[in-house]
């Protein structure tokens, strides 16, 4: 499973990076906002230069034409940027159109299983399910993440992946796991809980104390 962040925040994803366990980013319009990055192109190159794997670049139109413009713009920002479109019409023409080229293509703002088909058939590198907004309205987001996989499973020339997003939880992303997602895109804040558990803590804290009793010394000439 592939772990993606979901920020624009630079000081997090370097942060973040430096694990060697993220395998690429997501942004969107409303995360560039409150990163309070003033450019957008510089914010996007600067990240394709932290991660190699795959960044998502967000277009800010709705209409084919300008959204096709800015999608073939954004693509040579970087050979990592992965083209992130809306799931519209117009989104889904834009997919088709940068996948046949070679451009990965994010196809975001998926809530159900029908729009999941479209995408796969628009050749979207990624599709993404938003679990925690369907979650909010009283939905299982974990529900269409089964039934995206279950349907794409059963077509094996459906090469896109699975995006998990709007990830509020490590339970979200175990979930995810548990159904073989793909990717799972978490705010910084998920893929720091993912690390604890008060166990982990418990023990090791036992273990530093012991080891420190025991005098002991594992590298020759250095102190315990
Ligand atoms: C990712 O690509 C999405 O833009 C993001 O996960 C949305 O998350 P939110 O519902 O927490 O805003």
């Amino acid at each position: 499973m592939k772990f993606f962040v979901d920020t624009a925040d630079i000081t997090d994803i370097k942060d973040l990076a430096a694990t060697g366990l993220v395998d690429g980013v997501t942004t969107n319009p409303s995360l560039v906002a409150k990163s309070g990055h003033a450019n957008f192109i510089d914010l996007i190159k600067e990240i394709c230069k932290i991660v190699p794997g795959p960044v998502s670049a967000e277009v800010g139109a709705t209409e084919y034409e300008q959204m096709l413009e800015e999608g073939l713009y954004l693509a040579k920002l970087a050979k990592n940027v992965a083209v992130k479109v809306p799931l519209t019409p117009a989104g889904l023409k834009v997919c088709k159109h940068l996948s046949e080229q070679g451009t990965m293509v994010n196809v975001t703002l998926c809530f159900s299983a029908a729009q999941a088909i479209l995408a796969a058939k628009a050749g979207a590198t990624f599709v993404s399910p938003f679990v925690g907004r369907l979650d909010d309205i009283g939905e299982s987001g974990m529900q269409l993440i089964a039934d995206i996989c279950q349907i794409y499973n059963s077509y094996p020339n459906f090469k896109t992946e699975v995006l998990v997003a709007s990830v509020r939880s490590p339970q979200h992303v175990v979930q995810a796991a548990l159904l073989g997602a793909g990717v799972a895109t978490c705010p910084p804040s998920v893929i720091r809980q993912l690390f604890a558990h008060p166990l982990t803590d418990k023990g090791l804290a036992q273990f530093v104390a012991d080891w420190a009793k025991c005098g002991q010394k594992i590298l020759p000439g250095k102190a315990a």
